[in-house]
């Protein structure tokens, strides 16, 4: 049976030029290298500068992902930002973007779902293709979280920096089995319980500001590793039962389990909680792509950046099993099952 399959034929990114280190940070809160590296495996994160704004990431991380996807701005019909740190409080960044790079005709809209945005973005764009509604997406994930951290508050401050990441994603025709190329399975999830777990104490409708980050890290560490190790799960055994439904095969013939993994492209927050998720799915800590040492959690701009990092590194090759997963404020959740 012929199916529409999303796959992405072009990744790019961007981190702003100025670099803040774990040195820098000594000087200003009471923290130290030692402390940050051992908790969190980050060793400095980008800032942007001055009057770079979300959109000018974007745009420059699209830029890159429509050069190597070989395509003009013009062949997009469809913009999805994933962003909780847009340029204004309307209209979304994603039109910007659509501005910037000269595109008029079209859909350009922003998704809000924090550290998990891209994984919505992505799910998102893979429903518009499989619906026929769009044939080449754009889908961002661009963060400019330094302008929402609390500078004095070392609890937060030293985990997060600014950065974009992109790829393009083409509708391409699939015989529906999971050998096809493309976007294989996904599944996104929140619980709102959770929102004051991970939040920012400002908003337009409540107190007329823009806020700062909040956390309770130990508890959003926990929450991580549990539910991610369970949605990626979820993931496997929805693309076996659509692989099964589709080529008629026992489920035994055409099992998918971590084993098949070749590469998981996480959400970038913390190296425990890649190590620890990796440890609870059976993965071998290798298979992991691990960017967070350089910049940080970026937010919704995490996963394009370190999946742009190991596709042009080669690490990635075609017809590699990927799997790609989040977790984030909300509390948000989500993975996605991709044949490269
Ligand atoms: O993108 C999704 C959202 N975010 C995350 O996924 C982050 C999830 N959480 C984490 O990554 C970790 O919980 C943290 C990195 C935030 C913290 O690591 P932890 O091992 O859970 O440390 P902790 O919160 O239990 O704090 C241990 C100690 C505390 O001191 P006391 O109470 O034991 O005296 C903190 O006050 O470390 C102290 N501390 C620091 N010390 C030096 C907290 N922040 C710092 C700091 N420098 N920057």
């Amino acid at each position: 049976m012929s199916v529409i399959r999303s796959v992405v034929t072009g990744t790019g990114s961007y981190l702003p030029e100025k670099i803040l280190t774990n040195s820098d940070l000594e000087k200003t809160v009471d923290t130290s290298d030692e402390w940050i590296i051992e908790r969190t495996g980050i060793k400095r994160r980008h800032i942007a500068a001055e009057d770079e704004v979300t959109s000018d990431l974007a745009v420059k991380a699209a830029t890159r992902a429509l050069e190597s996807a070989r395509m003009d701005a013009v062949d997009i019909d469809l913009i999805v930002v994933a962003t909780s740190t847009a340029d204004q409080t309307f209209p979304s960044t994603a039109t910007t973007v659509q501005r910037k790079l000269g595109i008029t005709k079209g859909a350009a809209f922003d998704v809000q779902a924090v550290c998990s945005g891209f994984v919505y973005a992505l799910t998102t764009a893979d429903n518009f293709i499989k619906a026929g509604q769009a044939k080449n997406v754009l889908v961002i994930g661009a963060e400019i979280f330094s302008r929402i951290l609390d500078w004095e508050d070392r609890t937060t401050c030293v985990l997060f920096g600014d950065g974009a990441g992109a790829v393009v994603l083409t509708a391409q025709e699939g015989s529906g089995e999971n050998t096809d190329q493309g976007m294989l399975a996904s599944r996104i999830h929140s619980d709102g319980r959770y929102n004051e777990l991970l939040y920012v104490d400002g908003g337009v409708s409540s107190t007329g500001t823009i806020g700062h980050l909040r956390m309770k890290g130990r508890e959003v560490f926990r929450h991580a590793v549990v539910n991610l190790a369970s949605v990626v799960g979820e993931v496997f055994r929805h693309a076996v039962v659509n692989l099964a439904s589709v080529v008629g095969e026992v489920l035994e013939d055409c099992d998918m389990t971590s084993s098949d993994v070749d590469w998981i492209v996480p959400h970038q927050a913390n190296k425990r909680i890649l190590d620890g998720t990796a440890r609870k799915l059976k993965v071998d800590p290798e298979k992991v792509v691990v960017t967070v040492q350089d910049h940080a959690n970026t937010s919704a701009a995490s996963i394009p950046l370190a999946l742009d990092v190991a596709v042009k590194d080669g690490r990635i090759g075609k017809g590699d099993i990927l799997i790609l997963e989040a977790m984030g404020g909300g509390f948000t959740w989500g993975a996605c099952l991709l044949r490269w």
